[in-house]
């Protein structure tokens, strides 16, 4: 498949398990290659900054989650029957799918207090994820590395 990638280089850093990173953006990947099937198709990784977004919790205390990176691919869009459904286990639209890619993004993402999103319709489907920037104050050992 044709890979398009868009990153900001100007990005602040974010906080991250790089293990359980690579895991979400492999899992988002291979799923935009699934659905494009044989055909192969265009997948686009862009990072950006949108300071507008905000994680707000059940407790009234809030973050900004100002980092974006989107996954768009240019297949045919989540089945219509679970697209309301897809970050829930168990839940997969292929034949051999065991539907639990997206339900371990989801846990992998909120673990990191963000926020991960879907749009989706046939010839364009976006995965977004939304992280905070890193504290200022985070121990050098966890340096925090760059969401380029
Ligand atoms: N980019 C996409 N385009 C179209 N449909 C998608 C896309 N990503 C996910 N889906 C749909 O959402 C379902 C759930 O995805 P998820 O990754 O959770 O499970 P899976 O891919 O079926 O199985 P697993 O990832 O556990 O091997 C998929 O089966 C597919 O129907
Ligand atoms: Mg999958």
């Amino acid at each position: 498949m044709r890979l398009i990638e868009e990153y900001d280089p100007s990005l602040p850093a974010t906080w991250v398990d790089p293990d359980q990173f690579m895991q979400v953006f492999l899992n988002l990947l291979k799923n935009a290659a699934e659905a494009a099937g044989e055909k192969g198709g265009t997948i686009r990784i862009r990072t950006f900054y949108d300071h507008g977004l905000r994680l707000r919790r059940p407790d009234g205390t809030g973050t900004g989650l100002p980092l974006q990176v989107e996954i768009i691919d240019d297949g045919p869009g989540l089945p219509a029957e679970i697209a309301g459904q897809v970050f829930e286990p168990f839940v997969s639209g292929r034949e051999n799918g065991t539907g639990l890619g997206l339900a371990l993004v989801s846990k992998i993402i909120s673990d990191h207090d963000g926020w991960v999103s879907v749009e989706s319709r046939p010839g364009k489907t976006k995965f977004r994820i939304s992280l905070p920037v890193a504290p200022p104050d985070a121990p050098p050992r966890c340096a925090p590395r760059r969401a380029q």
